[in-house]
């Protein structure tokens, strides 16, 4: 674990610590405000992430722009990142042996953010960071804590592309999100 953000960038940047350092264009290993008391955490890269190396940039990430300034949250103002950092070829599930080298990266990252609230988009990152024992329908909108860090579940934006009737839910729990925020403080930071 580095206590500092350059060693920890520094030390990604070859990376071949799993099969999907061979098809990568770029490492996308996370983007935002690293003091954030808001963390989200992403599944993995896709085509338009590993083209410009930043996370949710593509269809998936354009929705959840377009949620955050529903409910008035500024994307810069918060800490983005994914399970795994570099693209899984054809968009498939980044598999065990793949998360499970790059976790400490993130868990890294959390490390140095410090968030008090973490939200985990859809299936791969709940069962990664919370246990395998977690399933997405039943876990979203409720609150888990954890080691001081309150997380909440929600689905993957690129699933209400496919199911639009999903887009209540997400909104709905990403307003659980500001209310508990707002709670604590006036400010994201
Ligand atoms: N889907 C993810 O899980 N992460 C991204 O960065 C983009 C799409
Ligand atoms: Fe390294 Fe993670 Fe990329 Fe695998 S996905 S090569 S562990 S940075």
């Amino acid at each position: 674990m580095f206590d500092n953000w350059e060693d920890l960038e520094k030390s990604i940047i070859d990376c071949k610590k799993c099969k999907l350092c061979t098809g990568r264009q770029n490492i996308v290993f996370g983007t935002g405000n690293k003091n954030a008391k808001l963390m989200f955490i992403g599944e993995g890269p896709g085509a338009d992430e590993d083209r410009l190396g930043e996370p949710f940039v593509g269809r998936a990430g354009k929705l959840m722009n377009l949620a955050f300034k529903a409910i008035g949250l500024n994307r810069e103002e918060v800490y983005i990142a994914n399970i795994v950092k570099c693209r899984p070829p054809g968009n498939r599930n980044p598999e065990e042996d793949e998360c499970e080298a790059c976790m400490n990266y993130l868990r890294n990252q959390v490390i140095l953010v410090k968030p008090e609230i973490i939200v985990l988009l859809g299936s791969v990152a709940l069962k990664h960071i919370l246990g395998k024992e977690y399933g997405i329908t039943a876990s979203r909108g409720k609150w888990v804590e954890k080691k001081g860090i309150k997380y909440m579940p929600t689905w993957h934006p690129a699933a209400l592309l496919r199911d639009e009737t999903k887009k209540i839910d997400f909104v709905n729990d990403l307003l659980l999100v500001m209310k508990e925020l707002n709670n604590k403080s006036d400010s994201l930071t």
